[in-house]
């Protein structure tokens, strides 16, 4: 499966339980709580499903509101080291069990988190 397909194998729908199960859990892990903006959480839950759902063949929705992307420069307010990598991908990996998305899917959208994740990484 390439990137461009995943949209049309789990739709809106796909995305939106992968995001919400993503951020339900960010309050209750001691370091991503510390670097999300606990009275956006919603905000930011919008922004990452209308990207994740741009970058993998859907609406363009995210670029409609936000503009190119640039996530490094996005990030760079946050202090992303590498234990904030290892908890965001420890989320994530856990928000695609709990959205039981497809293998195929996940082995696409795994590729993708590990190797993004890791580019974000601007402090030691
Ligand atoms: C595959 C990896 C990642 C992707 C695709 C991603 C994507 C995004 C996107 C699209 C935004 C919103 C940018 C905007 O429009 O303003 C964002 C914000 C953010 N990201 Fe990431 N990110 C990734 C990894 C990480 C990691 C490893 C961390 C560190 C824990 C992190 C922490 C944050 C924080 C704190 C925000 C601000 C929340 C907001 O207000 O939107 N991200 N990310």
């Amino acid at each position: 499966m390439d990137d461009q397909d995943v949209f049309a194998a789990i739709g809106e729908e796909g995305f939106e339980r992968l995001v919400a199960a993503f951020y339900r859990q960010v309050p209750h892990d001691d370091v991503l709580s510390r670097l999300y903006p606990q009275d956006d959480l919603a905000g930011a839950e919008h922004r990452l499903r209308d990207f994740l759902i741009f970058r993998f063949g859907g609406p363009p929705r995210y670029i409609e509101k936000r503009g190119h992307p640039r996530l490094r420069m996005r990030h760079a307010p946050f202090a992303v080291d590498s234990a904030a990598r290892d908890h965001w991908l420890r989320a994530m990996n856990q928000a695609m069990e709990e959205a039981a998305l497809p293998p195929e899917v996940k082995r696409v959208l795994s590729a993708y988190f590990e190797s993004t994740a890791a580019a974000m990484i601007n402090t030691g």
